[in-house]
């Protein structure tokens, strides 16, 4: 999947030689060789347990991971987390500048809809496609991903109690998780009655996703997570083992793996890949 997505991208991202080159080569940079494509990874499992093409995922997989790298490359900026190491590189303002940094953001967002709004390889019904552009901006927007940012910088230096934490997480993390599994879902034409568990399945592992990111700035290391350990202390940011202890954030992460898998049942053995991510979620290191 990882491999498949990585082509999809690199044959929609604009070409370097055109101008303005520096801006394409910031795209490129922010978005290609590397990531570890959970978004896309996504889609393309929710697509392939429901029986669709994968040429019908790769638009949405792009979709999602282009939102993706553009909420990555702002929130590093100086402004925001203020970090200088993104995928085991320089983060694009210190590869490139300010300046550049904050419009391939905006350029890699914006690339995102067009593609989804007119891209011929997402060969859906006029009314799907409106439908996953809905979803996505949504998803994107300040009730969304865009929205957990802002609620993530207004609360440093703050206490959060559980319930603000777990909103914040949904947000700006779970939110774009739930959409990949949804335009997956809808790509792949699911029955109605699917949808709602594989929302659960995503809201779960999404919340888990967050909780093990929190996890890794504590027990990590820089070279293996490829971004600073200790930036959410350095930064007073909210995170689960700031509020519950490492214990009880590692226990929270597993209970929601648990709730992941169980919403995933109707699936049957159709369920496996997906089955899989919910694992490499909670296991992985990086
Ligand atoms: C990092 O996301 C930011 C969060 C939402 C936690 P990922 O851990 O998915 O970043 P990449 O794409 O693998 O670099
Ligand atoms: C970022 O959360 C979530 C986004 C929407 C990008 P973090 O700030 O914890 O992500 P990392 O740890 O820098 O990847
Ligand atoms: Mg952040
Ligand atoms: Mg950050
Ligand atoms: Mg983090």
């Amino acid at each position: 999947m990882r491999a498949r997505v990585e082509t999809a991208l690199d044959e929609r991202l604009p070409v370097v030689i055109n101008a303005p080159t520096a801006l394409h080569a910031a795209m490129r940079y922010a978005t290609l060789d590397g990531g570890k494509r959970l978004r896309a990874a996504l889609v393309y499992a929710v697509g392939e347990a429901l029986g669709a093409p994968d040429e019908l995922l790769d638009v949405p997989a792009c979709a999602l991971e282009l939102v993706h790298a553009y909420s990555l490359v702002h929130d590093d900026l100086p402004a925001m987390d203020d970090d200088d190491l993104r995928r085991g590189r320089p983060t694009l303002h210190k590869a490139f500048d300010e300046a550049t940094a904050i419009l391939a953001g905006d350029a890699l967002h914006t690339l995102a809809f067009e593609l989804m709004a007119h891209d011929p390889t997402l060969a859906v019904a006029p009314a799907v496609r409106l439908k996953m552009l809905a979803i996505l901006a949504q998803a994107s927007g300040s009730q969304g991903m865009a929205g957990g940012q802002a609620i993530d910088l207004a609360a440093v230096g703050h206490t959060l109690t559980l319930a603000q934490l777990e909103d914040m997480h949904a947000r700006k993390t779970g939110a774009l998780i739930r959409a990949a599994v949804t335009i997956g879902a809808l790509a792949a034409s699911s029955p109605p009655s699917l949808l709602t568990h594989l929302d659960d399945y995503a809201t779960h592992i999404g919340l888990a996703f967050q909780i093990v990111d929190d996890i890794l700035d504590v027990e990590g290391d820089t070279a293996t997570l490829g971004k600073p350990q200790g930036s959410d202390q350095e930064r007073a940011k909210p995170t689960y083992p700031a509020i519950l202890g490492l214990e009880r954030a590692k226990l929270l992460a597993r209970e929601h793996h648990a709730s992941a898998l169980e919403s995933l049942a109707p699936l049957g053995d159709n369920g496996f890949l997906l089955r899989e991510i919910a694992d490499f979620v909670i296991a992985r290191t990086h």
